[in-house]
């Protein structure tokens, strides 16, 4: 191929960038012209009024200085419309009438599912993982896994030192969707009593008896990493705990939330326990040297593909050599569940 595209879609990742970099540079040396489309699959249905807004040229000068910024400067979005096969159909015509021959799909498996739509209408193209949850079977790494998690540590520390200060129990909700990943690492990583995730059940009380159990042994602080899917694995009766203590009467059950099973581990232990939801600041900032270095080996590969004529295939790193499978392959979940060694070292467990 002597001309793609790239585009970056669903939720940003730091790294992205340096993935959109590498494309274009290696591609540029390659001899292969690269066109980046805006705001994901938006930018190939093409409907802004001006289309300039859609997609632009990228030269090696337009990637200059952007490999140490997190976020995307292609922007992404998620595109409800793609699902839709004669959508799809419409953007492969846009692309076909640019010339350009294949395209570089930066994202997680939504991203994916879309690039494997297009591929089965026969337009070649690649996926390169780029999501924090670190959530596709697959690889190893996503993109921006390692900096949320650098991230998320770097609050844990934070709360604890606010925590231990006022002696108090901390619930820190963390980003993954459906995978416990960031969790985990993010326990591991900053020293958490307890982890709770969407892949394993659990239940309140004992969450509740272990930071009793904490407090009894003299803790300080006691900090327990909630990954946002956990609401999911809860096991335990609410509404009957809720009828039972008279200060759990505001509690909304059809919409649990983080900060309510905070007030409600306070209530069962009588141990203040404050709440903090990390949202999208895991989401932002620079890229990790790890990050950076792992995009810029995915979006070579990635480019390579396409210049060789090769489509279909989503890239990724195992054993920290660069792979690439079915894209069919590439967008199943990964399912998390390595708690024991927290369990192991914790001294509430
Ligand atoms: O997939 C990345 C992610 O940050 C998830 O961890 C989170 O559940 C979701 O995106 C949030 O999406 P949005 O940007 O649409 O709020």
């Amino acid at each position: 191929m002597k001309r793609i595209g790239v585009l970056t879609s669903g939720g940003d990742a730091p790294g992205m960038n340096a993935a959109i970099r590498a494309v274009v540079r290696s591609g540029i040396e390659s001899g292969v012209s690269v066109i980046g489309f805006k705001r994901g699959y938006n930018g190939i249905i093409m409907q802004s009024d001006d289309q300039r807004d859609d997609f632009e040229l990228l030269t090696g000068r337009s990637v200059s200085g952007k490999v140490h910024r997190g976020g995307t400067f292609l922007m992404t979005a998620r595109c409800l419309e793609f699902l839709d096969e004669s959508v799809q159909k419409k953007a492969i015509d846009n692309l076909n009438k640019l010339g350009v021959e294949g395209i570089v799909c930066i994202g997680g498996n939504g991203t994916f599912s879309g690039a494997d739509a297009l591929y089965k209408l026969g337009y070649p193209t690649i996926g390169v993982p780029g999501t924090i949850d670190n959530d596709l079977e697959y690889t190893d790494y996503t993109i921006g896994f390692d900096t949320a998690v650098n991230t998320a540590c770097e609050c844990v520390n934070r709360i604890r030192e606010s925590s231990e200060s006022h002696e108090r129990a901390s619930m820190v909700t963390v980003m993954g969707r459906d995978c416990g990943e960031i969790a985990i690492s993010t326990a591991l990583a900053s020293g958490a009593e307890i982890v709770l995730v969407p892949e394993k059940e659990w239940y309140i009380e004992d969450i509740a008896d272990r930071v009793k159990w904490g407090v009894m042994r003299g803790k300080a602080s006691m900090i327990m990493i909630f990954a946002e899917g956990a609401v999911k694995s809860l096991k335990s009766d609410l509404s009957k705990l809720c009828q039972k203590y008279d200060a759990l009467s505001e509690v909304s059950l059809h919409r649990v939330t983080s900060s309510q099973i905070a007030s409600i581990i306070e209530v069962l232990t009588g141990h203040e326990t404050r709440a903090t939801v990390l949202g999208y600041t895991q989401r932002g900032g620079a890229p990790s040297a790890s990050d950076r270095i792992l995009a810029t080996r995915l979006g070579v590969r990635a480019m390579q593909l396409l210049r060789d004529d090769t489509g279909g295939r989503a890239v990724g790193i195992k054993n920290n050599a660069i792979i690439d499978v079915p894209l069919s392959e590439g967008k199943l979940s990964r399912v998390s569940a390595n708690l024991e060694l927290i369990n192991m070292i914790s001294e509430v467990s």
